[in-house]
């Protein structure tokens, strides 16, 4: 069920805190449900071009603030600026408008298995633009080569492996070329290889096409090779926030407990996005295991 927004932040605040540099800002969010507090006082930044990480246990309350940044469920108090506009106090038309500049990978897929993985990718522009079909059908092959995937355009989700899911995911979250992309748990329930690959299509978005990201993940490795910023959720509360230089040298005991002191941090010389743009290996390596 959706809340209404019961509190408006004042203009002269956010002009104080320079909200309207950022791309996104989030401000006090608070979220109940039922009268349970999910979220309790969230308020983040996240600047343009950047991969903005939300770390945190299962049931923190990562899915639902990534809801709230997508224009998808209003929080119960606190306000989401986009571009310095509060989302939920524009009109419906102009929200719908705002997010036709987004793209959103959902936690569990959802690729429709009734049709082809390239039905899948086209299915925003089809829904969304009055685009002719050969236009529609060449840029959904655009996207999922760019992802590596332009072999399994005529396979439906169904035959694809977990990592190929996952990419297919991703094309289809960034069909509409958007300017923000949302991405809940992109390499949940992948392998550390499988997981890894879906880390370098992530920085190669970045890199390549500087879309601004948001991720959420509970896996610490991935957020520590991929996060410019982010922010650790424990129970709905903001434990830490900040780069993560700044989050892996925090002394609050709760942070150093959650992301441990062993995490191997990842040496940049591994990522292949270096020698995507260098033009060295254009092409993502297969996931290991796809379709055996
Ligand atoms: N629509 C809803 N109605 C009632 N409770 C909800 C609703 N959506 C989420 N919750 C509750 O809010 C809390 C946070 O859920 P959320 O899905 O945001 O967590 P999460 O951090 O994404 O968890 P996970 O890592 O398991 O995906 C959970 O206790 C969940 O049960
Ligand atoms: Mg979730």
């Amino acid at each position: 069920m959706f809340f209404r927004r019961t509190r408006s932040i004042p203009e002269e605040y956010l002009q104080n805190i320079g909200a309207h540099d950022d791309l996104l800002r989030a401000l006090f969010v608070m979220t109940q449900f039922d009268g349970r507090t999910v979220l309790d006082g969230v308020d983040l930044a996240i600047r343009r071009g950047e991969i903005f990480v939300i770390l945190g246990p299962s049931g923190c309350g990562k899915t639902t603030l990534l809801h709230h940044m997508a224009g998808m469920l209003p929080p119960t108090m606190g306000s989401i600026q986009i571009d310095g506009k509060d989302i939920y106090g524009i009109p419906p038309a102009e929200l719908d408008e705002l997010r036709t500049h987004m793209g959103f990978s959902f936690q569990h897929g959802a690729l429709l298995n009734s049709m082809s993985v390239l039905d899948n990718i086209c299915l925003p522009l089809r829904e969304a633009t009055q685009l002719p079909e050969m236009l529609i059908r060449d840029i959904g092959r655009i996207k999922l080569d760019m992802v590596g995937l332009i072999h399994a355009q005529d396979l439906e989700p169904s035959d694809l492996s977990g990592g190929m899911r996952k990419r297919a995911a991703i094309a289809r979250a960034i069909a509409m070329d958007p300017d923000l992309v949302f991405f809940d748990e992109p390499s949940a329930g992948l392998d550390p290889i499988t997981a890894a690959e879906i880390d370098n299509l992530i920085l190669k978005l970045k890199t390549v096409f500087g879309i601004t990201m948001v991720v959420v993940t509970h896996d610490i490795p991935s957020a520590f090779t991929i996060a410019d910023h982010m922010i650790l959720l424990l129970d709905g509360q903001q434990l830490a926030k900040g780069s993560p230089e700044e989050i892996l040298s925090s002394k609050d005991p709760r942070v150093v407990n959650f992301i441990g002191r062993t995490m191997p941090l990842a040496d940049p010389a591994k990522v292949d996005i270096l020698n995507y743009v260098a033009g060295v290996d254009s092409r993502l390596p297969e996931p290991r295991g796809a379709n055996s």
